[in-house]
C-alpha cells in the first residue's frame, strides 16, 4: 500500500506538451480515478506513474520515495489494460501464474497466490480453462488476477471496463469497487466515463488538455462544480446553460434576466458580480420539474422510460434544454412545458466558465455524514 504523490509532472512528447505540469496527492488505499475526454491525457498520466513512459518533468513520489528513474518492475505497480491480452494457448491458472514464474517465486508461493485471487476474483471454477471458453468478463477478471497475484502497492487500471457490454460493464465495476474494498490498495483509475467516475472513486481528477481541471470526491464535483467544463462533464445527461445578464445582486444571491427579459434567480455569492454582467445559469436536468409559473420550454422529443422520463425541449432563444422527470410524463412533443428551476439547486458561472460558490448546500452535501465538503 502506498501514497501516491506528483509534483509538477510534465510530458512532452517532442515540442508537443502533452501534461502541462500536474500537482496531485493521492492518498493510502484511495480509489482515484482520472477522467476527461478523449486526449486528455489519462493514459500518458497512468503510463508515466506506471514507468512505460518517461517522465520529462516533475518529482513522481510513491510511498514517499521518488520513483522517477525507477524501472516498472521496481516500482511496486501492477497495471491493467482495455485489452487484456491473456496467453491463449495456457490455462488461467498459468495466466495466474505465468509473471510470478517469471520472478524465479518459489512454486508453492505461486500457487497459494493463484489461490487466494482466484478465490477473490470467482476464477475457481475456470482454472483449468483457455481464455478463449471465458466469457468477456471472466477474461478480464482473469486480467485483473494477473496484476492481484503480485500484491502491488498501487494497482493501475486503463479502462479495464471499456471492452465489455452495458450490463457486463456494470457488474464488473461493482467487482472492482469490491475488490478496492476488500484489499484496500491504493487504485488508480482511468475512464472517460463519468458514470464508472461517479460510481468507483474515492477522488475524481478531471483532466482537459493536460491540465486538472478539478480534484475532489465525487459529490462534491457535482454540487460544487469549479467550471462550466467540470458542471458539463460531470452529471448525465450533462448540465443545461443558459445565458443570462445580472440584473440585481442581494446577499441571498444574485437576479438574472434571459434574452427575453424573463427574470431568473439563482443562490450565489455574487459579491464578484456587478449588474450587466453575462453569465451562464446553470441547472442540471433532474433539477427542473413542471410547474405552471415555471420557465417556457418548447418540447422536441419526449423519452418515458417507465420509471422515469426526460424531455428535450428548446428555450425560446433556441438554446437546448433537457429535463430529467421521475415517474411518468403527460408532456408530448410539440407542446409547450413550463419547466420551474429552483433557485438553490442552480449554478451561476462567469463570462470566463468559472463558477460562483453557491450560497446552499446540495440536498446530498448537507445529509451527508462526512461533514462539510472542500470545493
Ligand atoms: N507517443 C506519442 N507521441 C506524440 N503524442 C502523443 C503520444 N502519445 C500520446 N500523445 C498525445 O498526448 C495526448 C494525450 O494522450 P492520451 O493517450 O494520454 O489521452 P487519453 O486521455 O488517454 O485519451 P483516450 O480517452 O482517447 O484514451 C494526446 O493529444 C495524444 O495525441
Ligand atoms: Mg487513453
Amino acid at each position: 500500500m502506498a501514497r501516491v504523490e506528483l509534483r509538477g509532472i510534465v510530458k512532452d512528447y517532442g515540442a508537443v506538451r502533452a501534461i502541462h505540469g500536474i500537482d496531485l496527492e493521492i492518498e493510502d488505499g484511495a480509489f482515484c480515478v482520472f477522467v476527461g475526454p478523449s486526449g486528455c491525457g489519462k493514459s500518458t498520466l497512468l503510463r508515466m506513474i506506471a514507468g512505460l513512459e518517461e517522465i520529462s518533468g516533475g518529482d513522481l513520489m510513491i510511498g514517499g520515495e521518488r520513483v522517477n528513474d525507477l524501472r516498472a518492475a521496481e516500482r511496486g505497480l501492477a497495471m491493467v489494460f482495455q485489452t487484456y491480452a491473456l496467453y491463449p494457448h495456457m490455462s488461467v491458472r498459468q495466466n495466474l501464474a505465468f509473471g510470478l514464474e517469471n520472478m524465479r517465486m518459489p512454486k508453492d508461493q505461486v500457487a497459494a497466490r493463484v489461490a487466494e485471487a482466484a478465490r477473490m476474483l470467482k476464477l475457481e471454477p475456470y482454472l483449468d480453462r483457455r481464455p478463449r471458453a471465458l466469457s468477456g468478463g471472466q477474461r478480464q477478471r482473469v486480467a485483473i488476477g494477473r496484476a492481484v497475484v503480485r500484491e502491488p502497492r498501487v494497482f493501475l487500471f486503463d479502462e479495464p471496463l471499456s471492452n465489455l457490454d452495458a450490463e457486463l460493464r456494470v457488474a464488473m465495476r461493482a467487482e472492482i469497487a469490491g475488490l478496492h474494498r476488500r484489499i484496500g490498495n491504493t487504485m488508480i483509475y482511468v475512464t472517460h466515463d463519468q458514470v464508472e467516475a461517479m460510481t468507483m472513486a474515492d477522488q475524481i481528477v478531471v483532466l482537459r488538455d493536460g491540465r486538472i481541471e478539478q480534484v475532489g470526491a465525487p459529490i462534491a464535483l457535482y454540487n460544487r462544480p469549479a467550471n462550466t467544463f467540470v458542471a458539463g462533464f460531470i452529471g448525465s445527461p450533462r448540465m443545461n446553460f443558459l445565458t443570462c445578464t445580472v440584473t440585481a445582486r442581494d446577499a441571498e444571491g444574485v437576479t438574472l434576466a434571459d434574452v427575453h427579459g424573463r427574470v431568473l434567480r439563482a443562490m450565489v455569492d455574487a459579491r464578484t458580480l456587478a449588474e450587466g454582467d453575462t453569465v451562464e445559469l446553470g441547472v442540471r436536468p433532474e433539477h427542473l420539474h413542471p410547474d405552471p409559473d415555471g420557465y417556457p420550454v418548447e418540447i422536441e422529443n419526449v423519452e418515458q422510460l417507465g420509471g422515469e422520463s426526460y424531455l428535450y425541449g428548446r428555450t425560446p432563444d433556441g438554446t437546448a434544454l433537457t429535463a430529467h422527470l421521475s415517474g411518468q410524463t403527460g408532456l408530448r412533443r410539440g407542446a409547450r412545458a413550463h419547466l420551474a428551476i429552483r433557485p438553490d439547486l442552480a449554478h451561476v458561472f462567469r463570462a470566463d466558465g468559472s463558477a460562483l460558490p453557491r450560497l446552499r448546500l446540495g440536498e446530498l452535501e448537507a445529509a451527508g455524514p462526512g461533514g462539510p465538503v472542500a470545493g
